[in-house]
């Protein structure tokens, strides 16, 4: 019959598409090297003026990166504002008064659409901005893996499940690590970007008027600007590193060594643990943690990327490029849509 073999093609034809677009899911550093030959330059310029203005910017920028990771793959979602349709990840309880750097990632995007417009991803955009604000404030750089593609949805849900909890054991975080084929000795060496930024008293508290593990002269520095009781100075900062919290260095190791970690889930990673080695190795050989840190870095930037032709390529970084009224109704017109190609032009649509 002529109809049922145009449509074995069209599905063969279908097969194919789809074959070849997962043998394209893959990322790599040259991705954009004609569509955009301008883009790191541009990238880093934005990255180099926000960090001179305030050098703790380098350090949201970069826990905005791993935020994006752990919730969905690397895919944007973090950026989106909340729409009819969902509420997104920016109220999830480790971002609601925590992440910050926002407004960056939308002068970075708009200095790359004058450059290429419709081109980069959000995604890509904050995998090599997380790249610069290491090797801005003095930590080593890499190849960034590119050609992810941005989510059209957020989930709140998501958000408050994939991303960790400062009050996590260790074998807590290695099992979430592990979910998204992270290691330990890369949950070590990516807790490492603890070397740079501030904490908020509300998760540090519990820790410093009643941990165990806590050098007592530093948890007395630090209850004087994090008062004993919830809801009062719940924002005040301290440094994550007590030493050097604008530089990208391994001090953040040697803290732990001392019982100086900020955060719980800090010091959980040398408290006679199966991660203490890997603490003390970093501590003093600060170009194994650099390397290594940086191999954790492309490896979290791997984490289940859209590719090929799912998701977009968003416009702004806090909306996607379908309005919500239409996202709804979305899969029903690909759906008619597929059937239109299989028969070839042939207004056709099956019994629904
Ligand atoms: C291992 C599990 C992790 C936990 C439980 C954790 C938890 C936290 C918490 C509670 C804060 C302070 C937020 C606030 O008080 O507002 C923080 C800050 C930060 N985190 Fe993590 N984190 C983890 C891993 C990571 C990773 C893998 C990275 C990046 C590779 C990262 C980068 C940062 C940075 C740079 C800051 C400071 C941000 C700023 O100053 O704006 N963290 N983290
Ligand atoms: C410390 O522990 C005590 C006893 O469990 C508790 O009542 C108190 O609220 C805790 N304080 C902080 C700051 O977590
Ligand atoms: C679709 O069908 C028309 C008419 O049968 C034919 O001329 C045309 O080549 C077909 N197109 C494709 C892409 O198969």
């Amino acid at each position: 019959m002529a109809s049922s073999s145009s449509m074995t093609l069209g599905v063969s034809t279908l097969l194919v598409l789809l074959l070849l677009g997962t043998a394209n899911a893959q990322l790599s550093t040259n991705f954009y090297s004609s569509s955009c030959p301008k883009l790191l330059p541009t990238v880093k310029s934005v990255v180099q003026s926000a960090i001179s203005k305030e050098a703790r910017m380098g350090a949201s920028l970069l826990r905005l990166f791993f935020h994006d990771c752990f919730v969905n793959g690397c895919d944007g979602s973090i950026l989106l504002d909340d729409t009819s349709s969902f509420t997104g990840e920016k109220t999830a309880n480790s971002n609601r008064n925590s992440a910050r750097g926002f407004d960056v990632i939308d002068d970075i995007k708009s200095a790359v659409e004058k450059v290429c417009p419709g081109v980069v991803s959000c995604a890509d955009i904050l995998a090599i901005t997380a790249r610069d604000s290491v090797t801005i404030l003095g930590g080593p750089t890499w190849n960034v893996k590119l050609g992810r593609r941005d989510s059209k949805t957020a989930s709140l849900t998501a958000a408050n499940t994939g991303i960790p909890a400062p009050t996590s054991s260790l074998s807590q975080l290695i099992s979430r690590f592990s979910a998204l084929g992270l290691s330990s000795k890369d949950l070590v060496a990516l807790s490492g970007a603890h070397t740079i930024g501030q904490a908020r008293c509300t998760n540090f508290r519990a820790r410093i008027y009643n941990g165990t593990n806590i050098d007592s002269a530093f948890a007395k520095t630090r209850q004087s600007s994090c008062p004993a009781t919830s809801g009062s100075g719940d924002n005040n900062l301290a440094p994550l590193d007590l030493q050097t919290s604008t530089a990208f260095d391994n001090n953040y190791f040697k803290n732990l060594l001392q019982n100086k970690g900020l955060l719980h889930s800090d010091q959980k990673l040398l408290n006679g643990g199966s991660t203490d080695f890997t603490v003390r190795g970093y501590s003093t050989n600060p170009s194994s943690f650099s390397s290594d840190f940086s191999a954790a870095m492309i490896r979290m930037g791997d984490i289940t990327p859209l590719t090929g032709s799912n998701g977009e390529i968003r416009k702004n970084c806090r909306t996607s490029n379908v309005p919500p009224s239409e996202a709804q109704h979305q899969p029903l017109l690909f759906c008619a849509f597929d059937q239109m190609m299989l028969h070839n032009g042939t207004v056709f649509f099956p019994s629904l």
